[in-house]
């Protein structure tokens, strides 16, 4: 079977993959892409997670796999949320957000600075759809740390580990990031449901917009 895995930011694909492993996943190419925003018109991430899902089933007839993620920061009121990836406006980096991010919360004391990661991974297919919400949580930082992962990661401690998410490896980072929870519940239905019990020589997972 071939599942399309609706998403171009390679940072999400590399974790995907790692969770997943090489056995589902073969990237085959990017597709024409529509405006996140267009597709994302939900008010929680599961709804926008089924709406990126649905959107690029029916434009692919492929089995799709979606994601929609973000940080939740308790003292901003569950901010940035679903708007993780625009927070700071238009044309702002990875860097500028997490500096308008730590600029919100400067006044913060270290034990009001929780926050938490959540993913919401859909799959649609012929015969339905799926979704399934997770999160971890951690402590936002005064100042970044590490160089891996993307977005949030370098302000996101995680304490069970003793470092940010930037400092995790990429294994590790898939053993107990918000995403690989989600995805590894999202991987291990899709193999009990029977959905993926016609493999095919072609068997591939693609990739296409976020
Ligand atoms: P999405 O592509 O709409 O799901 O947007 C997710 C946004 O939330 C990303 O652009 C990041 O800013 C943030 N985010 C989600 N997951 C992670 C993560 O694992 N690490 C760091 N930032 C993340």
């Amino acid at each position: 079977m071939r599942i399309l895995l609706a998403t171009t930011n390679q940072g999400k694909i590399a974790e995907v993959r790692e969770i997943m492993g090489e056995r589902l996943i073969e990237v085959a190419g990017l597709m024409d892409s529509a405006s996140t925003e267009e597709i994302e018109t939900g008010l929680t991430f599961a709804e926008n997670a089924l709406l990126k899902a649905r959107y690029y089933h029916r434009t692919s007839g492929l089995p799709t796999i979606a994601d929609d993620s973000g940080l939740g920061v308790d003292a901003l009121g569950g901010a940035p949320g679903i708007y993780s990836a625009r927070y700071g406006g238009p044309g702002t980096s990875d860097a500028g957000r997490i500096a308008r991010l730590l600029d919100e919360m400067k006044d913060l004391s270290d034990q009001h600075r929780s926050a938490r990661f959540i993913c919401a991974a859909a799959v649609v297919w012929e015969g339905g759809e799926k979704v399934f919400l997770e999160e971890v949580q951690g402590v936002i930082l005064k100042e970044a740390r590490g160089k891996n992962g993307f977005g949030y990661d370098p302000v996101f401690f995680y304490e069970p580990l003793g470092k940010t998410f930037a400092e995790l490896t990429p294994s590790e980072k898939a053993e107990v990031s918000h995403r690989s929870r989600a995805v590894r519940r999202l991987a291990g239905w899709l193999s009990d449901s029977g959905l993926l019990d016609t493999p095919r020589s072609d068997d591939r997972i693609v990739t296409t917009a976020d």
